[in-house]
């Protein structure tokens, strides 16, 4: 390992200089061993926002941040291992649903997920509303599920890109995080960090999602298929569009919920579709269908013949979970207060501001507002339109769910939800839920 100096690479850095590799690995290597301290992280990360990382820099910067810690080696377990990430929406419950479609095709699927951040959701947040499920299996359990079933679902342990952990931290209270090359190496780094051998991005645009803009979220599309890539593992990306949430059900039991009814072969189009269109793409670089369609194909049967939603439960009791729920939603719990949010005027839904839906159901208890918060399972939004519904005065937008402790604010944050339906009166273009495709030959319109 070279010696440097912290100050002379934050200063190459803020006079618009690329770092070499080495010299980034060192500046992790020494912040992750408490070498180099908050303030000058802090000043490195905002000289390397204003002033860009090029290609080679994030990917160093990425591989540093992977092997801060272990590095899983699941090369003992046969099959080519696929996981999928999300960079985040409103109504995003597609991990529960294409996963077990996936390892019920044979291909093994070693999630590591994240909780809600944001107005978004989280998989460990609606894995945890099913009753006694356990996320933080040790690591020789973890091996043991996903030998069993082809699938384990499970949160990021402490030895996993640790200086991630601290440099998210630290960007988050210091206005770093929307950078790209930042973004992409913490992402990938945890995603590396799996012992996965490929890997399915859908990277999200518009008003639930993280990068509000088609083109920023193709940028940061190409920068995690390139380090993927220069990793050595296939990655795919889709841009998917987020200008309404997925489905109808938000809210953590709800999202399992409407996930059982996509794996018992309902559910909405829009959940199903994307689900089966990375689920499909998953199977085909695991090496168990010859092409995308192929794997539609071949989860489309796992939902058929039930094989999918029976992966979901054998992986739910082996990581301790009381299955019965699964078995029978109506048994479930129901939230203490629900409240219907009426149309005010006739119209048609023409649009979604898909971030204050999020926010109204974080308000409502199914996410956090601050890192203490606790999640209520059965709070949420079950929205009863789509782009292009037609809705007369009195017709129900939404129903809202929360805790007795929440009645109070309810009509509040109810008033968030008729802001966020937009109604006019002309009909609307369907929505092209996938636009792009991005993978190692460059990007295509999907
Ligand atoms: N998700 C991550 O894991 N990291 C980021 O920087 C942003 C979103």
């Amino acid at each position: 390992m070279i010696t440097n100096n912290p100050v002379s690479l934050i200063r190459k850095k803020r006079d618009g200089d690329a770092l070499s590799s080495d010299e980034i690995r060192w500046l992790i290597h020494e912040y992750t061993h408490d070498r180099i301290p908050d303030y000058q992280m802090a000043s490195f990360l905002m000289a390397g926002y204003l002033n860009g990382l090029n290609a080679e820099e994030a990917s160093a910067l990425c591989d540093a941040m992977l092997h801060s810690g272990i590095v899983l080696d699941l090369s003992d377990i046969p099959g080519i291992k696929v996981d999928k990430h999300s960079t985040g929406g409103v109504g995003d419950k597609l991990s529960l649903i294409l996963a077990p479609i996936v390892a019920a095709c044979g291909v093994p699927v070693p999630m590591i997920s994240g909780r809600g951040l944001g107005h978004s959701g989280g998989t460990l947040d609606k894995l945890e509303s099913i009753p006694g499920f356990n996320v933080n299996l040790d690591l020789d359990r973890y091996r043991e599920v996903l030998r069993a079933h082809n699938l384990v679902l499970i949160g990021q342990t402490e030895d996993i890109a640790p200086a991630d952990k601290r440099m998210y931290a630290l960007r988050d209270v210091t206005a770093t995080v929307e950078c790209i090359p930042f973004i992409a190496a913490s992402i990938m780094s945890k995603k590396l960090a799996e012992g996965i051998d490929a890997l399915v991005l859908d990277v999200k645009f518009g008003s639930g999602a993280f990068m509000k803009t088609e083109e920023r979220a193709l940028d940061l599309a190409r920068t995690l298929v390139s380090i993927g890539e220069a990793a050595g593992k296939r990655t795919v990306a889709y841009l998917t569009n987020m200008d309404q949430p997925l489905g109808r059900a938000i809210g953590n039991w709800n999202e399992v919920r409407e996930s059982i009814e996509v794996l018992q072969g309902g559910g909405p189009h829009d959940v199903r579709d994307l689900s089966l269109l990375l689920a499909g793409t998953m199977i085909h670089l695991g090496g168990k269908a010859s092409s995308v369609e192929a794997g539609i194909a071949m989860g489309k049967a796992r939902i058929a013949d039930g094989s999918a939603f029976r992966c979901f439960v054998d992986v739910a009791r082996a990581q301790d979970a009381d299955v019965a729920t699964l078995l029978a939603p109506d048994t479930y719990p129901t939230a203490d207060v629900s409240m219907d949010v009426l149309a005010a005027q006739d119209g048609i839904v023409v649009g979604f501001d898909s971030y204050e839906i999020g926010m109204a159901g974080v308000e409502l208890g199914a996410g956090r507002l601050k890192k203490e918060d606790s999640i209520d399972p059965t709070a949420g939004i079950e929205l009863h339109v789509k782009l292009g519904s037609h809705v007369v005065a009195g017709d129900r937008l939404a129903t809202l769910f929360t805790s007795l402790s929440k009645s109070a604010s309810v009509r509040r944050i109810s008033e968030r939800i008729p802001r966020a339906i937009h109604l006019g009166n002309t009909a609307v273009k369907p929505v092209k839920q996938v636009t792009h495709v991005v993978n190692r030959d460059g990007v295509s319109l999907y």
